[in-house]
């Protein structure tokens, strides 16, 4: 089968397009033939060897941890999936990804993609999809009438991220530049602040949740805006539980983990016009180095995704 692998970490040049085994099953497994991936900076974060003490990988290792595509094959212990079936799923990144024709998924990391939408669409939203939900939903638990600040809106994370705070019945405040507010706006976002002019700390205040998509510098200036007892949810670094309790607030680190309850429920708020995904660039599978450079640049809106197979 075609894939795109790396044999050793380094630049987007060691990204190679070419023939690859196509996966064996395990008995609970699901061999999806793959019609759409996408990119998420943890797949250039691998690929430069950044990850290699906390996920050792042995090469040559096929990249991607999205995947949207029809069930080819069922492993014996196959309960809930029947060859033809459309699903989506975020993999276990343990395992060989999903930048190549087929992937073999754990039948428990998958769901039925979301009816109303394409096979781009929905590989555009596991991975980034998991991650805003697990910090909305779940680690932060906003609640109505909350005031939430999501750092990087108009990210692959971010733009999801500010549907599933509206949803949960929010006020959402965002950062992105001036070029994206139209689009941060139309996706519920009830104030934005261009990061490019404004420092978010002189003008947010009484937050109850921050969402820390960039850590560094922006985590540090987010304590400030929390209001007593708030919560900071980073998914870039982990907070420092002393400066959350010098602020007399909480803090939250996520790593996700394939979670097929979790794509459910968003295939429903698809199909039910209440999560929409945002795709900002698509590439075909042999040009994945553009793709990588496109992400590495950071200023990529919403998701960019790959075209791998026929629907
Ligand atoms: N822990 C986990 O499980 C997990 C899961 C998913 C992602 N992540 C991490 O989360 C981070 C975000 O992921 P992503 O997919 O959303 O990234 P992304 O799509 O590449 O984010 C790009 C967006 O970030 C915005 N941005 C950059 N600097 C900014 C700033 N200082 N203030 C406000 N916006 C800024 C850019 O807007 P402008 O062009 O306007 O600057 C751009 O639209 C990555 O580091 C990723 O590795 C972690």
């Amino acid at each position: 089968m075609k894939a795109v692998q790396i044999h050793t970490y380094g630049d987007a040049s060691v990204l190679h397009y070419g023939e690859a085994e196509k996966p064996s099953l395990n008995p609970d497994d699901i061999l999806i033939r793959v019609v759409a991936s996408s990119v998420n900076p943890v797949d250039w974060k691998i690929r430069r060897g950044y990850l290699q003490d906390m996920l050792p990988y042995q090469m040559p290792l096929t990249l991607g941890w999205d995947v949207s595509g029809i069930v080819e094959e069922v492993g014996a212990n196959v309960t809930r999936f029947q060859v033809g079936d459309a699903v989506f799923s975020r993999p276990d990144i343990k395992r060989n990804g999903t930048y190549a024709e087929y992937v073999a998924v754990r039948e428990s990391e998958a769901a039925y993609k979301p009816r109303t939408a394409s096979h781009v669409a929905s590989a555009s939203l596991p991975l980034a999809g998991i991650t805003a939900w697990e910090v909305i939903v779940n680690a932060s638990q906003t609640q109505p009438g909350q005031r939430v600040l999501i750092h990087a809106a108009s990210g692959g994370v971010g733009t999801l991220a500010v549907q599933l705070a509206k949803w949960r019945g929010a006020h959402v405040i965002a950062t992105t530049s001036e070029k994206n507010r139209k689009l941060v706006e139309s996706l519920g976002a009830d104030e934005v602040i261009d990061y490019t002019t404004q420092n978010f700390q002189d003008v947010v205040k009484n937050v109850d949740v921050v969402f820390d998509t960039l850590g560094g510098d922006v985590q540090e200036a987010s304590w400030s805006v929390l209001k007593p007892g708030g919560i900071l949810v980073s998914i870039v670094a982990p907070p420092s539980e002393d400066t959350a309790k010098a602020h007399g607030v909480r803090s939250a680190f996520v790593f996700i983990e394939p979670n097929a309850d979790i794509l459910r429920r968003m295939a429903d708020l698809v199909d039910n016009g209440l999560l929409r995904p945002v795709i900002f660039a698509e590439f075909a599978l042999k040009d994945i180095v553009k793709a990588h450079e496109l992400s590495e640049s950071g200023r990529s809106v919403g998701k960019i995704v790959i075209h791998v197979g026929q629907p």
